[in-house]
């Protein structure tokens, strides 16, 4: 549709694209303030690389991986063929009680990337449903082994694990959660760790807060080790405004979580696949958890896919009784979907002939430096990164929390930079092929939209 198309909307906001509104009613937006959008719709049609289009033609540079997922940069030959050869030859197999070579020998591809004892893989197609899965998998597990009153699940204020109902129970936020309901029964949460009074401006992971994770031991006290199944961490979390664990913080939780026979989970759903300069954050920080919970980066957000990894004392604690019946009785239809097995594979390629999965550690200093240039520009209140990850938290205008960021997103968009804002805290995570010309470019449209708000 050409922009000076009567049909179109009257004056539609500079660099957005004209769209006949009735076009655009169906389409009932997730997560996204919806009649905002559609008065002044922000649309992309093409992606390469570092950069997305819009449909008539304006670039954009991508300072978010697409949604913490295109870690390799759009449009990478190699997945794109793996998908196309896929589709060409099996659509789809059924995935319970059969199989497909691709699912095997990526589940063999991904184990040689986990940490040491953690080497079974059960896929879903989402950050959301691989939380599930995991959630399940740990209270079945006490289940079978004769420990079935572990029913108990620990999450974390400010928690993200996606939107279904038990990742959004032993999630800590508030607007996911008080809309639906009482959730489910037996989960409690630990304190959060964001402290700027003692932490702001940290470079990496902040100096305090570790003693934080001895909250376990206070659900402890109060409910019994042997009422609890799993406690559910981001290592780092994002969607909450990018919050790094303290020093320590994440040894505790280990040690806590072994003293007492909990199972520990790492959501990596954001952290998998080299955002933190080595594969996981389980493996940058040292720290095995039991479970690990991943997604976006898999398939490099080319096709839906997550994925649980387990420790093997897990998955042979179900591998009793009769051979031919199921042992854990959960799986999706699409779960290991041949198209997402392609695109897993190419995507893995694509990490290992670029070095993408350590690349984050190499280019993590330069960000970092650019990223904390923003302090004392008006409305900054603190300045966090670790890997190519990076939180810029602003004042809120007073009565309006989110306001700031959200215009200050809207407006870097008119400039022809894609950031992300969570409440008042921009969040970048770029693909991990950012250049440093790239990394100037979002920091000072940034900057130059920060001062103009001043
Ligand atoms: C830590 C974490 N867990 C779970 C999810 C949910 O993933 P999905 O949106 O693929 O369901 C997200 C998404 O951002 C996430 O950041």
């Amino acid at each position: 549709m050409h922009k000076d198309d009567p049909a179109t909307l009257a004056a539609p906001a500079l660099g957005t694209t004209p769209m006949p509104r009735q076009k655009m009613d169906a389409h009932w937006m997730p997560f996204t303030a919806n009649r905002q959008f559609k008065q002044a719709p922000r649309l992309m049609s093409k992606a390469d690389g570092m950069h997305y289009w819009t449909p008539e033609g304006r670039q954009i540079l991508d300072g978010i991986a697409g949604l913490w997922c295109v870690n390799a940069g759009h449009n990478r030959s190699k997945i794109v063929s793996a998908i196309q050869a896929q589709a060409a030859e099996m659509d789809f197999a059924p995935p319970f009680n059969m199989g497909h070579p691709k699912a095997f020998e990526l589940a063999e591809r991904l184990v040689e990337l986990t940490p040491e004892g953690v080497n079974k893989v059960f896929f879903t197609n989402s950050g959301s449903e691989a939380v599930e899965t995991a959630l399940k998998m740990a209270i079945a597990y006490h289940r079978v082994r004769g420990e079935g009153s572990r029913t108990r699940l620990i999450g974390r204020e400010r928690g993200y694990h996606g939107v279904n109902f038990g990742g959004i129970s032993v999630g800590g936020i508030v607007g996911n959660r008080k809309m639906f309901g009482t959730l489910l029964g037996g989960v409690d949460h630990m304190r959060h760790t964001h402290d700027l009074a003692r932490n702001a401006y940290s470079r990496g992971v902040p100096a305090y807060g570790a003693e934080l994770a001895d909250d376990l031991e206070r659900m402890v006290a109060l409910h019994d080790a042997s009422t609890i199944a799993a406690v559910i961490v981001e290592p780092v979390a994002g969607s909450t405004g990018v919050l790094l664990p303290p020093k320590g913080y994440l040894e505790r939780l280990r040690a806590l979580c072994d003293k007492h026979g909990i199972l520990l989970i790492f959501d990596e759903v954001i952290t998998g696949f080299g955002r933190l300069g080595s594969p996981f954050a389980a493996t940058h920080f040292n720290v095995t958890p039991d479970l690990m919970t991943v997604a976006k980066g898999i398939t490099n957000g080319s096709v839906p896919m997550g994925a649980v990894f387990a420790k093997q004392f897990i998955h042979d604690a179900f591998m009793t009784g009769p051979e031919h019946l199921i042992e854990f009785l959960h799986g999706y239809t699409y779960s290991s979907h041949p198209l997402a097995c392609a695109a897993a594979l190419g995507t893995l390629d694509t990490y290992a002939e670029d070095g993408l999965l350590t690349r984050a550690a190499s280019m993590g200093p330069v960000f970092e430096n650019a990223l904390h240039s923003l302090k004392g520009l008006p409305h900054v209140i603190d300045v966090r990164n670790i890997g190519l990850v990076g939180g810029i938290e602003l004042s809120p205008i007073a009565g309006l929390p989110g306001k700031r960021a959200f215009d200050v997103f809207l407006e870097c968009w008119e400039r022809g930079v894609l950031i992300r804002t969570t409440g008042d805290t921009i969040a970048l995570s770029p693909p991990l092929i950012i250049e440093t010309s790239h990394i100037d470019q979002i920091v000072s449209t940034i900057a130059d939209v920060l001062k103009k708000q001043a």
